[in-house]
């Protein structure tokens, strides 16, 4: 296999300003070691993006934004406008994970709304999908998920498509009560997910990086990355520190490239 693949983390609300740049300073020094088939991203909190962004400027490591809102400004206390990111530099838009669909009722539609203006920035959307254990028990997950994935990329051109990333993250495998998805199961769902891609979007639809989350760690990387439409790992508690993402690394990279 010798396709680029994507891995990276998102920090939740864990890192203050100098945790984050103490963390980022290490990963800089890290990455220098890791195959350029690796596209690194980090998505750190919104107070920590400016300096983040700055310290990466001359470094390999892609960043990202949490959220964001559709409009460029406006009567939206606590939001964060794409104009705003985009001053910054900020490449890379997570949009609709499922903390945010939870908590904050985002739905499909407005998450529509972001990946749009993401684009009208040249930014990256990294669309998150998933089903949640109801859906799952339920035998719904892959109506769900074509449901999630045709709202979120609703209007969208071939060309704007091919600037998407999608993040398939089963809600019931997130975070610390997260079990851990079975990589068959994974395996079915990504072929499933693939094929939709390409009804949608046709040929730019096979390109369309499909990342994998939800409680992936250094023992299940392989099995996932394994899978012929993991395209790349989305990962949270288990790359919050350098030493435990550096192991992560070292191992995909001896499996994958060595
Ligand atoms: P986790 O988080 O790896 O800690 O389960 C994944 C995510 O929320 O993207």
């Amino acid at each position: 296999m010798n396709q680029k693949i994507w891995v990276g983390t998102n920090w939740k609300m864990t890192k203050t300003i100098s945790e984050g740049l103490a963390y980022t300073e290490e990963l800089v020094r890290i990455s220098k070691k890791v195959s350029n088939n690796i596209e690194l991203f980090i998505i750190p909190s919104y107070t920590a993006l400016t300096s983040i962004s700055e310290l990466t400027s001359q470094s390999r490591i892609h960043i990202g934004a949490q959220n964001m809102h559709w409009e460029d400004s406006g009567a939206y206390t606590g939001e964060i406008s794409p104009r705003m990111l985009d001053e910054i530099g900020i490449e890379i838009v997570e949009l609709g994970h499922s903390e945010r669909r939870q908590y904050y009722k985002e739905n499909d539609a407005d998450i529509n709304k972001k990946v749009h203006a993401a684009l009208r920035y040249d930014m990256k959307p990294l669309v998150c999908i998933g089903e949640n254990i109801v859906e799952k028990k339920n035998n719904i997950s892959k109506e769900t998920l074509a449901a999630q994935l045709k709202v979120c990329l609703k209007d969208l051109t071939k060309e704007e498509a091919s600037s998407v990333m999608i993040a398939y993250e089963p809600v019931w495998a997130i975070g610390e009560n997260g079990i851990p998805a079975d990589s068959g199961y994974v395996a079915e769902i990504h072929a499933f997910l693939r094929e939709e891609l390409i009804q949608l979007f046709g040929e730019v639809g096979s390109d369309i990086p499909l990342l994998y989350g939800g409680s992936v760690n250094h023992e299940n990387i392989i099995e996932y990355i394994d899978i012929v439409d993991v395209n790349g790992l989305f990962i949270g508690r288990s790359a919050w520190e350098t030493e435990r993402f550096e192991e992560i690394l070292r191992k995909l990279e001896n499996h994958l490239y060595n």
